[in-house]
């Protein structure tokens, strides 16, 4: 086998083991998540756009922090990825704005980003959102006037690129976050988790 070849085998099996200890970390807390009173409509029948906008509100203002402070670590690192591609907080703002509502102020100042584990398990955790999304996305179609260029950009999320971002997002972790980073990883999405599950609660009614 060639050289790149087996260094491309390792860094694949690299990524399935951090994907492995990520899910396995946050398993449980994604469960709370999605059962929580406020993300919890968006899968039931009976959604309302008032409901719909005022989960979109408390994820902006969850959300807009988090974006932030990875994206100010990876310039500051100067680390190989456009993360740019993978920011989603402006089509958050455009749906927002289709449903005329304001956009809030943020709910906290975000994660504390100061290690690679700890870059890697935030940002696990936004891009892992994107594949629940997409289900989401496909219940919004079907029960509100919404579609992926009016009202449901945020959970229309890559659309056809998603899983191909997934793998990008996988390809950068392997590359950033050695083992001995994969407690920080571990406690950073669990943490990140916890923090969703506090605003939210916290979240106007
Ligand atoms: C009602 C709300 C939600 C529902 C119904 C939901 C549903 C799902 C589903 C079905 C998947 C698996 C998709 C697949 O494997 O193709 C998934 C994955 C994931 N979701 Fe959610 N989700 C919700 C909210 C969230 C939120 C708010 C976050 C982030 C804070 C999040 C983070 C993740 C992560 C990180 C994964 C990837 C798990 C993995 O494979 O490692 N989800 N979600």
């Amino acid at each position: 086998m060639a050289a790149d070849q087996k260094q491309q085998n390792a860094d694949t099996d690299w990524a399935t083991t951090i994907a492995s200890e990520l899910r396995d970390a946050t398993r449980a807390l994604h469960h709370r998540l999605d059962h929580s009173p406020r993300l919890a409509p968006l899968v039931r029948p009976g959604l309302t756009l008032s409901e719909y906008g005022k989960c979109l509100q408390a994820l902006y203002a969850i959300n807009h922090p988090i974006e932030l402070r990875i994206a100010e670590y990876i310039s500051a690192h100067a680390l190989p990825i456009d993360y740019e591609a993978h920011r989603r907080i402006d089509d958050l703002a455009a749906d927002l704005q289709f449903l005329g509502l304001p956009l809030p102020a943020p709910a906290w100042s975000g994660p504390l980003i100061d290690s690679p584990g700890a870059l890697t398990g935030c940002f696990y955790v936004l891009a892992g959102s994107t594949l629940g999304g997409r289900v989401i996305f496909r219940q919004l179609q079907a029960k509100l006037a919404v579609d992926a260029q009016n009202g449901a950009k945020f959970f229309a999320g890559h659309g056809e690129q998603t899983m191909a971002k997934w793998q990008a997002f996988w390809a950068f972790a392997a590359a950033v976050c050695p083992a001995g980073q994969l407690p920080a990883a571990r406690e950073s999405a669990a943490g990140l988790f916890d923090h969703f599950l506090q605003h939210l609660e916290a979240s106007p009614q």
